[in-house]
Parts: structure tokens; C-alpha cells; sequence
């Protein structure tokens, strides 16, 4: 039984205003104060991003979700039998996640996971400080986390043989060019809802621990007001407004507090898994898409 879907992100700071600032005049998330940190909320779910107050700007880990307690357990009993060191989280833990319960535990890369089953909702409706309409989660998820990978190989098959994720695509992306470049591999791979890609895996290091993560929204107008916000606001534009080939999402791209990007776009497909046959791309993007590393 597969995961369901990627819950939710934990981010520390040293800097709970920025992400404050960020969340709700940038992103348009809704801040709640939560422990000396932060609750970004994009949906009915009482957060999608944990943001905790720490000693630096550092992802700390993704959460990820099984539907039910029967495939928690199972999926944690393979993880167990795989040798996988696999630590509980306390009930008060738990609790904070909104799940009933937890593991932490980490990829092959170094990755920090959560995985639990369970998310409680309060019911409250989500009020976007910027206006928002709303952003594309439910049963699909928060949207996709980007995580490097230096042991490609080995980390792909962990989320493939012992978490249930599936090929969607993959890619080699060429940084520095000429003959001589063997380029580093991108792996997409999708879980048990219909987004493209929960989690990707990028076979390079980043200092922030995470290459990005990806938000959706309804539609075009919702890219480029967004782009609107960060723009006034003086947030790094890390990539142009651009078509990606694999999962046609309109994005951009822009660096957040915590030193990663946040991919903001709309229109990505959900394809049909019982008639899917992975693809592999040999070109990143449709148009546009004009990477500026600088900022
Ligand atoms: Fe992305």
C-alpha cells in the first residue's frame, strides 16, 4: 500500500517574522502562531507548513501520509524489515502533526521523513491574507518537494519499494554543458493520488536541504498575482514564469526565507496511474523557465 500523499513540510528558523512577512503577503498562506514558530495554512487542514523557531534556516522534513492505520503499519514494518532505523514520535507529538500518529525516519540521501496516518481537521475555513482563492491540495496533497539525492539510485528504489511510490518521469539536466558533462539525474515520482509528482529526487547537494517545493493554485491569474506579490515585496525571482514538458505546470519560481524555492503555479495534470506509461524527458520545459541563481 502506497503513501498517500505529502501532508505537510516542517521548516526551522532563526527568523519567525520573515516567514511570517512570506507566508501571508507573499504566498498567501494564513500565519497562525504555534510554539514561538509558525502554522502556514492553505487549506481546511489545520497547516501545510510548520514553520519552527530554531537557530537557522534549514528544511527539516517532509510528512508524509498513509490513508489508514492497516498500510501505516505495514508500510512501517517493511521499513523495520528493510533495516531502516525507524523512530516513533510521542502521542503530544502526534498531536501537534494533527496525526494520530508518527515515525520519523530518513532516505538513503539523509532526508528527514515523517511518515504518520490520520490528519485532523478543525474544520476552520482557510482565509488567505492576500487573496487567494484557494490552493490545489485535498486528497492530492500540499503539492511536491524536490529532495537532493546524492545516492540516487538507492533513494529512489526506498521510495519506490518500501514507501509505494511510482515512476513518472525522469530526466538528466546538463549544468555545465560540452561533452565531457555525464549531467545529473532527476527522478519524478508520484504516489497514490493523481498530482505528476509528490516527491523528486535531484542527485545534488543543496546547502538549505531541499531544491524546492511546489505550490498550486487554480489558475493563471493566481501565478501572476503571486508573482505580483513577491516582486513588490523584494523576494529573489529564481526562475521566469515557464511551461514545464513533464507535468505541464505554469510556474515560477522564488527563493524563500528558509534559502530553498518555492515553485508557485497552476495547470499541473493528473494523470491516470492504470494507464500511465512513465516518460522520460529529454527537455525541461515547454518555454520559459529562465533560471537566475544569483539573489
Ligand atoms: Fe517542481
Amino acid at each position: 500500500m502506497a503513501i498517500r500523499s505529502l501532508a505537510y513540510v516542517v521548516v526551522d528558523t532563526a527568523d519567525v517574522e520573515a516567514w511570517r512577512a512570506y507566508g501571508e503577503n507573499v504566498l498567501g498562506m494564513q500565519a497562525i502562531d504555534h510554539d514561538g514558530g509558525l502554522r502556514l495554512r492553505m487549506d481546511e487542514r489545520p497547516f501545510r507548513m510548520l514553520i519552527r523557531k530554531g537557530d537557522g534556516e534549514r528544511f527539516h522534513a517532509a510528512g508524509l501520509v498513509y490513508p489508514d492505520k492497516a498500510a501505516f503499519d505495514r508500510g512501517i514494518a517493511g521499513l523495520r524489515d528493510a533495516g531502516v532505523a525507524v523512530e516513533p514520535a510521542s502521542a503530544d507529538e502526534a498531536k501537534d502533526r494533527h496525526v494520530v500518529e508518527f515515525v520519523r525516519c530518513a532516505d538513503p540521501s539523509g532526508n528527514r521523513l515523517e511518515i504518520g496516518w490520520g490528519r485532523v481537521v478543525d474544520g476552520d475555513p482557510f482565509v488567505s491574507p492576500a487573496g487567494v482563492p484557494e490552493f490545489v491540495t485535498g486528497e492530492m496533497g500540499m503539492g511536491h518537494v524536490v529532495l537532493p539525492a546524492a545516492k540516487l539510485a538507492e533513494t529512489r528504489a526506498f521510495y519506490i519499494e518500501l514507501l509505494g511510490f511510482g515512476d513518472t518521469d525522469e530526466m538528466r539536466v546538463y549544468m555545465q554543458g560540452g561533452p565531457d558533462d555525464p549531467g545529473l539525474g532527476l527522478h519524478f515520482l508520484h504516489c497514490d493520488n493523481p498530482r505528476h509528482h509528490s516527491v523528486a529526487l535531484a542527485e545534488f547537494p543543496v546547502p538549505s536541504g531541499l531544491v524546492h517545493m511546489m505550490v498550486e493554485v487554480p489558475g493563471l491569474d493566481d501565478v501572476g498575482r503571486a508573482l505580483d506579490r513577491a516582486k513588490a515585496a523584494g523576494v529573489h525571482i529564481s526562475s521566469s514564469l515557464g511551461k514545464h514538458m513533464n507535468d505541464k505546470m505554469v510556474s515560477f519560481y522564488m527563493r524563500s526565507p528558509g534559502g530553498f524555492d518555492i515553485e508557485y503555479g497552476f495547470g499541473g495534470i493528473q494523470p491516470d496511474w492504470n494507464s500511465f506509461t512513465p516518460t522520460i524527458s529529454i527537455k525541461e520545459d515547454e518555454w520559459g523557465h529562465q533560471w537566475d541563481f544569483g539573489g
